[in-house]
């Protein structure tokens, strides 16, 4: 289930950073529905908005149609979260005060959502008593409060608490919110057990690249997006996550050591290198062949034929893992990414890997999976199969990682 925010971008120089935060949470498959008060308007353009946001833009809180289509009551309550971004001192102080006199007060006077605020201002009125006074207020009411940050001010030669938190923090603290939140809604799993906490987790993720010559390599179309999501959750749960990635140009997960690899021999490295691990994970689209010799220089068109590639097969880093006689971790989890066959090619690398679990995936064109934000997962083990519903990828790595969670507290420690 697609989550949906309400923001409402105060009027604050920082307002133009929202714009930022808007595109990164469309990003993560998050809707959202922006306010902009009066004076927002004269920093940002309901069109810029809503062109970022595929959404119409919110104004007025007397607007007829509104009322009828849409008004501040269900805009409140439609959403799963307020943001407030970036809340300004008189935003602050009409919150403390319950005023209600435009659409941006009334939604947060009407909501029964969690309500964030971002707070932007010059140093000298978030200091102000008033201020300080508002802002406690708010906290008692059980509004987050993130930030702000300290940093030099829009206004010459000032320097100090004031700043709009950056929009990756932002966007982090949102999808923290929300992620929290949806495990006890919709999937009845509970990211807050921190059920992880003193385990290792290793993951792998994105594809490899095989280099051919110094400027050509062979690659597959994997983003690596699955692999972050799961390191995400594990590190969301409390394990200590180490993420051994091929090339990828996605944001880093937080709280994660990232090693980055190009190869598959790097990846295969990196991964012996980070055990003992109690659950390793390999979501990597590692490139099967690599060619059998690199030359030191670029291969030239000088005959008429085209090169021929003599490639060797790449070692099989899920089953070095897998396999192992000593020091395998207690589990070991791999995909299968299918065309043809989906659940008998899956079977058979649970047993030839020698894997606890196998996640299968139909990679054929069209499924959306690789690259995409969705994946429609069977998980395989000796005891039968499970097919989940199709789901955004950050779902998928929850219900695998609480899956892996439940596993782990049975098995014994790494040896
Ligand atoms: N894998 C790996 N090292 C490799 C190849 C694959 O660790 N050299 C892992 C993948 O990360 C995945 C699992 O093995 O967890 C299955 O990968 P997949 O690409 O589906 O299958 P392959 O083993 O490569 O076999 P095939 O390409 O013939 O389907």
């Amino acid at each position: 289930m697609r989550h949906r925010i309400v923001l409402i971008i105060g009027g604050g120089i920082a307002a133009y950073k929202c714009l930022e935060v808007i595109r990164r949470l469309k990003e993560h498959s998050i809707d959202v529905r922006v306010v902009l008060t009066k004076a927002a308007q004269e920093f940002v353009t309901c069109l810029s908005v809503s062109a970022l946001s595929n959404e119409r833009v919110f104004t007025d809180l007397f607007d007829l149609n509104d009322e009828r289509e849409i008004g501040h009551i269900r805009l409140s309550r439609e959403a799963d979260l307020v943001v407030v971004a970036p809340a300004t001192a008189d935003l602050i102080a009409k919150m403390a005060g319950g005023h209600a006199n435009d659409l941006a007060t009334a939604v947060l006077l009407a909501t029964d959502k969690p309500v964030l605020i971002a707070p932007a201002m010059n140093p000298k009125m978030w200091s102000h008593p008033a201020t300080l006074r508002n802002v406690a207020t708010l906290k008692q009411d059980g509004i987050t409060i993130l930030g702000p940050n300290v940093g030099e001010m829009a206004e010459r030669d000032e320097i100090g608490p004031g700043r709009l938190i950056e929009p990756e923090q932002l966007v982090a603290a949102i999808r923290d919110h929300l992620a929290a939140k949806k495990h006890s809604r919709t999937t009845g799993l509970d990211l807050n057990t921190r059920a992880l906490v003193g385990k290792h987790v290793v993951v792998t993720s994105g594809p490899t690249h095989e280099p051919l010559d110094p400027v050509r390599y062979l690659a597959n179309r994997s983003s690596g997006k699955q692999g972050y999501a799961i390191a995400h959750a594990a590190a969301q749960m409390g394990a200590k996550v180490t993420l051994i990635t091929g090339p990828a140009s996605i944001p880093a997960p937080q709280g994660v050591t990232i090693i980055a690899v190009e190869t598959a021999e790097q990846m295969h490295d990196a991964v012996h290198d980070a055990l003992p691990a109690d659950i390793a994970v390999f979501a990597a689209a590692v490139a099967d062949w690599r060619a059998a010799k690199v030359p030191r220089d670029k291969i030239k068109k000088t005959s008429k034929k085209p090169p021929t590639l003599k490639l060797v097969e790449n070692i099989d880093i899920l089953k070095s893992v897998g396999t192992l006689k000593s020091g395998r971790p207690p589990l070991v989890i791999g995909f299968a990414a299918e065309t043809t066959s989906l659940l008998t090619n899956a079977k058979k690398k649970l047993k030839s890997k020698n894997a606890d679990l196998i996640v299968a995936n139909n990679v054929s064109e069209g499924s959306d999976v690789l690259g995409g934000d969705h994946n429609k997962i069977h998980i395989i083990s000796r005891a039968g199969t499970d097919t989940l519903a199709k789901m955004s990828k950050t779902d998928v790595a929850e219900q695998l990682m609480e899956r892996a969670a439940n596993l782990i507290s049975k098995a014994k420690a790494p040896a």
